[in-house]
């Protein structure tokens, strides 16, 4: 399904549809199960790393199966760096892709942006670009907050100069399982202004896994290592109130999925078929997403 129509109608009414990136078949089948159950409309994004995992045949294949479902499903690229990437994908079949020019200098990154909208929105793809950075937590002394933070008239001028159909912008998230050195915090002030700057634009907010302490310690309670976590627990309860239109979630799956991996081979030492653990992983897949579409995206029921 063509991603801006699905965009606009979450900016519209108020809700956000759930972009969630798949690692693995299980989380594949998590995410659809919960989508079926409460008729949430969904993007499945698929990271470059993704699509070398499971091979461009394989996702061809299942391009066609979720062709066949009775949900509205928006296959997309995740963080593109070039347009190789982008021209695989588009001849793939995906319907949407992300170009992620935002560490090259400005200029540089309305230039390939644009090359991207040009070639994809002659193919009927629709594409979002990113401006601002999403600095590592660990990274942090890298950027200072200005140059990190997306600029609101700079988001102006880079909409206008491009074209993009959905921007990603950086107001405090991260990647990955440690999103926050010190306290916790989006800048949602400074989304109001990029609003205000761009109001017809979609906005997406990438890093927007909650990271759930009691995935983090059932991982460490059975024979995982994970350090340090700060997730966006709390933060994006009023999030659909806004024009974010487009969430990102991986980390949330990659976490549910080990922690129900991990605790079940704890107790069930003699299982080695891996559909009994698989299903394990995909049960708290779903579960995990069922929340994440009632919870943040309020996405249920929006199926059309
Ligand atoms: O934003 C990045 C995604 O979490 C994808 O990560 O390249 O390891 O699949 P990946
Ligand atoms: P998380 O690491 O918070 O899940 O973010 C994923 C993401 O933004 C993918 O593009
Ligand atoms: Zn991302």
């Amino acid at each position: 399904m063509k991603q801006v129509k699905m965009l606009r109608d979450a900016m519209k009414n108020n809700y956000i549809v759930p972009a969630f990136n798949f690692a693995n078949f299980e989380i594949l089948r998590g995410i659809l199960d919960a989508c079926i159950e409460t008729k949430s409309p969904v993007i499945l994004q698929v990271s470059e790393s993704a699509l070398n995992y499971f091979g461009d045949d394989i996702m061809c294949g299942l391009i066609a199966g979720f062709r066949k479902m009775k949900l509205p499903i928006s296959v997309h690229l995740d963080h593109g760096a070039n347009m190789d990437i982008i021209k695989r994908v588009i001849k793939l079949g995906f319907d949407s892709v992300m170009i992620d020019g935002s560490t090259l200098p400005y200029k540089e990154n309305v230039k390939l942006t644009k090359k991207v909208v040009d070639y994809a929105h002659a193919r009927g793809v629709s594409v979002e670009g990113e401006l601002g950075i999403l600095a590592i937590a660990n990274d942090d002394g890298l950027y200072s907050d200005g140059e990190r933070f997306t600029n609101p008239q700079q988001a102006k001028d880079f909409v206008s100069l491009t074209g993009v159909d959905s921007l990603a912008v950086s107001i405090g998230t991260n990647h990955g399982v440690n999103k926050y050195i010190g306290e916790p915090k989006i800048r949602f002030d400074i989304l109001k202004k990029i609003e205000k700057e761009i109001p017809n634009t979609p906005i997406v907010l990438h890093g927007a896994s909650l990271v759930e302490q009691k995935y983090v310690d059932s991982i460490n309670e059975h024979g995982g290592f994970i350090k340090k976590s700060a997730g966006n627990d709390n933060l994006l309860e009023n999030a659909h109130k806004t024009n974010i239109s487009k969430i990102n979630m991986d980390t949330d799956f990659r976490l549910a999925y080990t922690s129900a991996v991990r605790e079940f081979m704890d107790s069930k030492a003699d299982k080695y078929c891996p559909r009994t653990y698989g299903r394990a992983g995909i049960d708290e897949v779903k579960r995990c997403a069922i929340d994440r579409i009632k919870k943040i995206c309020h996405s249920h029921d929006k199926a059309k």
